[in-house]
C-alpha cells in the first residue's frame, strides 16, 4: 500500500513539473530549489526520493537543452549522484555485497576509460603473438550457454587486406599491420536466440579491444553491413580464406602500435543513460 502511495505521489510530481514547458531560467531556478530540498533531506537522513526524482527529470531536460554548467548545477548534480548512491546502499539485497562507491584510480577504470578507437598506426611491426595472446585473454568473455562459437581470422598480407574491402568503403584499416576478422557460427543459435550470436560477439570484441589496449596496441571496431554487396561477396571471402561455410564475419579490427592517442569523445552523462525504477 505504502509502495502504491509512493508511486502515485511520484507520478503526481511527474505530471506537475513537466520540465519541457519551463523556460531556461525557470528550469535553473527549480534545479537550485530542489537541490536545496535534496541537500536538506540528505543531511537529515530523511526520505529524499521525491526530490531526487524531480531533480532527475529536471536534469534530463537540462542536458537535452545542452545548457551551460554553472556552480549551482554542478553542486546539484553532485547531490543527485550522492542521493542515488545512498538509495542503492539502502537496498536490502545489496547489504551482503562488498560495495565500493568509487571506481576512480582502479586498474579496471583506467583500462576501460583509456581505450580509444585508433585509426592511425606507427609503421613499426608487431608480432602475431601479441594478437593471439590478446584473443586468448578475450575468450574469458561470457557467451550464451558458454557456446564460444567464435573464431578470429588474423590477416597480415597486403593482398589479403585488400580483399577485405568487399566489407567496407573505408580504407584506413589497410594501414594497420594486422586486421582481425571476428567470425561467428550462427547455426549454433536456434531461431529465437539468433541475436545472441551478436551479443556474444559484442562481449568478446570489447574484451579483445581492452586486451589489445593493455598491451599498448591500438585498434578500431569497424562494422560490417550485411547488405546486398555483402551477400554477393561473402562466399568469395570464405573461399579465399578457406573458411567454413557457416561462419559469418562480424567486423574488421585493424590493430597496430599507437601513432597518437586521440582525445576522448564525449560520453553521455549517467542521468541520460540510466534511470532508477521507482
Ligand atoms: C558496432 C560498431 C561499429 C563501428 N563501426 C565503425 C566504422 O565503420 N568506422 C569507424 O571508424 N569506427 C567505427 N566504430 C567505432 C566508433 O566510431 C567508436 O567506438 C566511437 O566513436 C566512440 O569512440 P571510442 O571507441 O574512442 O570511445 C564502430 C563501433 C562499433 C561498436
Amino acid at each position: 500500500m505504502r509502495d502504491f502511495l509512493e508511486r502515485s505521489a511520484i507520478y503526481r510530481v511527474f505530471l506537475r513539473i513537466r520540465p519541457r514547458f519551463l523556460s531556461d531560467e525557470k528550469l535553473l531556478t527549480r534545479l537550485s530549489k530542489r537541490g536545496h530540498n535534496l541537500d536538506k533531506a540528505l543531511s537529515q537522513n530523511a526520505d529524499n526520493k521525491l526530490y531526487l526524482f524531480e531533480l532527475m527529470l529536471l536534469f534530463k531536460e537540462y542536458f537535452r537543452r545542452k545548457l551551460k554548467p554553472t556552480d549551482v548545477t554542478k553542486w546539484a548534480w553532485d547531490l543527485v549522484y550522492r542521493a542515488q548512491l545512498d538509495l542503492r546502499e539502502t537496498e536490502p539485497e545489496t547489504e551482503q555485497a562488498v560495495y565500493d562507491a568509487s571506481f576512480a584510480g582502479t586498474d579496471t577504470a583506467k583500462v576501460i576509460t583509456g581505450r580509444r578507437s585508433i585509426r592511425k598506426w606507427d609503421a613499426k611491426p608487431i608480432s602475431t603473438k601479441d594478437i593471439t595472446d590478446s584473443i586468448n585473454l578475450a575468450k574469458w568473455a561470457p557467451s550464451s550457454c558458454n557456446r564460444q562459437v567464435w573464431k578470429f581470422l588474423i590477416v597480415e598480407k597486403k593482398e589479403d587486406k585488400d580483399l577485405l574491402n568487399i566489407f567496407t568503403h573505408q580504407s584506413f584499416y589497410k594501414k594497420a599491420p594486422f586486421v582481425i576478422v571476428p567470425l561467428v557460427d550462427i547455426t549454433d543459435y536456434h531461431k529465437e536466440i539468433k541475436h545472441y550470436a551478436y551479443l556474444d560477439m559484442g562481449a568478446i570484441i570489447q574484451n579483445l579491444l581492452l586486451s589489445l589496449h593493455c598491451k599498448g596496441l591500438g585498434a578500431c571496431w569497424i562494422g560490417i553491413k550485411h547488405d546486398k554487396h555483402y551477400e554477393s561477396n561473402a562466399d568469395k571471402f570464405k573461399a579465399y580464406f578457406h573458411l567454413e561455410e557457416n561462419l559469418v564475419p562480424v567486423s574488421l579490427i585493424p590493430v597496430g602500435l599507437y601513432c597518437e592517442i586521440p582525445k576522448a569523445p564525449p560520453k553521455l552523462p549517467i542521468m541520460v543513460i540510466s534511470a532508477i525504477a521507482m
